[in-house]
């Protein structure tokens, strides 16, 4: 078996003078679940486009399943795109039946394998319902279950949570984890901080084009300091109490709120004990990937800032 179900390499794609992708590379291990999560913008949908074989890129290789062209393993790739649509004359077994149809499914099969689906997603009541009668977020229900219902090795989900209410989330999350321990491979894209945490074995931050971070959800969140929230229980002197926590601690209400790096927690414990100022309250944690996220993309825009070429526009625009 390959190590990886999606490897691709220095993808990149110019719309006109616009470098939408620059350079991206992503290797999704085989077996897990995998979130590109970046920006309105940043070039995800392109990226996924260019994996797929959808869109040629105009450098970069893309490698499925160990090394074939996209269309010879089709049938073994399931594909939500960005953009949803469905026959609206079609019931939504039918539906999802001529998806798999679509990828090789048989028939019957199909139909039998979409009654199943949706029995177990709570689905059952809209089985033979047209999906020109259904809700926006029922009808993309019935499209995810149609891109994974001839059990795919690899499934590449396009915003699959974007107008989904929050119990189909949590129905697709189940799906997903399924679906994973099935043996297949999931590749997705979200904006959604929650999901990902949640899901993603491993994850990819894209923004304004290019790959800016890559690795686990906990290495993401490592990238910013612990944070800690400090009540004391003696809170009648705020000057002695700020000299044991760190520089830039600040009071909101009765918490004391600040950064500590991983090495400085046993000495801000031992500070806080030795000293007579108690402790009526305590949380020292990592913040969520949201922080780290969005940690990420406003450096990047920063560094855009900074930008000698952006600078001399907006001299000459202030001029
Ligand atoms: N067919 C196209 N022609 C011209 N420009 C395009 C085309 N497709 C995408 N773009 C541009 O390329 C950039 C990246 O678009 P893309 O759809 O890949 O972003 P995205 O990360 O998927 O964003 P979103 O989160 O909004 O879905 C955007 O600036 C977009 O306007
Ligand atoms: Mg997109």
């Amino acid at each position: 078996m390959n190590d990886f179900s999606v490897e691709v390499h220095g993808l990149t794609k110019y719309f006109g003078d616009y470098k939408a992708v620059d350079h991206v590379s992503l290797a999704v291990p085989t077996g897990s679940i995998y979130g590109v999560l970046g920006p309105n913008g940043a070039g995800k949908t392109t990226s996924l486009r260019m994996t797929l074989g959808i869109i040629d890129p105009d450098a970069g290789t893309s490698r499925l399943l160990g090394g074939h062209k996209p269309a010879s393993v089709r049938h073994r790739i399931g594909y939500l795109p960005e953009e949803r649509g469905l026959y609206p004359g079609m019931k939504a077994r039918e539906a999802i039946a001529f998806m798999g149809a679509l990828r090789g499914l048989d028939w019957s099969e199909g139909r039998r394998r979409a009654a199943t689906f949706m029995t177990e997603l709570g689905l059952e009541r809209v089985i033979d319902e047209k999906i020109r009668k259904m809700s926006k977020g029922m009808a993309q229900m019935i499209q995810l279950i149609g891109s994974i219902v001839h059990a795919p090795d690899l499934i590449v989900l396009d915003e699959p949570f974007s107008g989904l209410d929050p119990v189909n989330q949590e129905r697709l999350e189940m799906l997903v984890r399924r679906e994973r321990d099935r043996g297949a491979t999931i590749l997705f894209s979200t904006h959604v901080m929650a999901h990902a945490e949640r899901l993603c074995d491993r994850l990819a931050i894209i923004a304004r084009s290019q790959r800016r971070f890559e690795g686990k959800v906990d290495d993401a969140r490592a990238l910013l300091p612990m944070q800690v929230r400090y009540i004391p229980r003696d809170d009648s002197d705020a000057a002695s109490i700020a000299a044991i926590l760190p520089g830039g601690a600040t009071l909101r209400g009765d918490a004391w709120h600040f950064a500590i790096g991983d090495g400085d927690v046993e000495p801000l414990l031992a500070r806080i004990t030795a000293s007579r100022h108690g402790v009526a309250g305590l949380s020292i944690a990592r913040p969520a990937l949201h922080d780290a996220f969005v940690h990420i993309v406003r450096q990047v825009d920063a560094g855009f800032d900074a930008d000698p070429a952006t600078d001399a526009i907006e001299e000459a625009a202030t001029a």
